[in-house]
C-alpha cells in the first residue's frame, strides 16, 4: 500500500479519449477545456497535462487548417531543405512552428519522414512532394489558400 494516496486511474484510457474529442472540437486544446476534463473526469489537472503533453497529436496552440511540414533531416537539408523552409516562411510570413493570422496553414519542421530518396521533401496535410525546388511551392501552396481564391 502506497504511503501517499494516489488518484485510481482512469477506465479505458476515458482521458485520451477526452483529450481526443477537445481536439476534434476546437482543433487544439484550450486551458479553459483542459480544466473543464479535469474536473469532469475528477484528475488532478496536471494529470491532462502531462497526457496532453506526451501525444504530439495534441497542440496548446491553435493550429491551422492545414499543416506543411518541411523536412529538415540531413537528405532534405543537404540538398536544399533549408532554402525550401526559408521560402515556405517568406511566402507564409510565418516562423516554422507558426501558424498563419487567417489560420489557413501551421508550418512545422520534421526531421526525416521516410522518404529520404525524394529529398527535398516536404508534407502538406500527409501529402508526399519531393525533389522540390523553390519554384515548385506555388502550386502545392494552392491547396493552402481559401477555396475561392482557389478557384482562380
Ligand atoms: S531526411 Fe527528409 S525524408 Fe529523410
Amino acid at each position: 500500500m502506497p504511503l501517499i494516496a494516489q488518484p485510481l486511474p482512469l477506465p479505458g484510457g476515458a482521458l485520451l479519449a477526452r483529450l481526443h474529442g477537445i481536439n476534434a472540437e476546437h482543433g487544439y486544446l484550450p486551458e479553459e477545456a483542459l480544466r473543464g476534463a479535469a474536473d469532469e473526469l475528477q484528475v488532478p489537472l496536471s494529470q491532462v497535462y502531462s497526457a496532453a503533453s506526451f501525444y504530439s497529436a495534441f497542440s496548446f496552440e491553435p493550429r491551422g487548417r492545414h499543416t506543411i511540414h518541411a523536412c529538415q533531416g540531413t537528405a532534405c537539408y543537404i540538398r536544399g531543405g533549408d532554402k525550401l523552409l526559408e521560402k515556405l516562411e517568406a511566402t507564409l510570413g510565418v516562423k516554422a512552428g507558426e501558424t498563419t493570422a487567417d489560420r489557413l496553414c501551421t508550418l512545422e519542421t520534421v526531421y526525416c519522414v521516410g522518404s529520404c530518396s525524394m529529398a527535398p521533401v516536404i508534407r502538406v496535410d500527409g501529402d508526399t512532394y519531393g525533389r522540390l525546388k523553390a519554384s515548385h511551392l506555388p502550386r502545392i501552396l494552392k491547396k493552402c489558400r481559401p477555396i475561392e481564391e482557389q478557384e482562380v
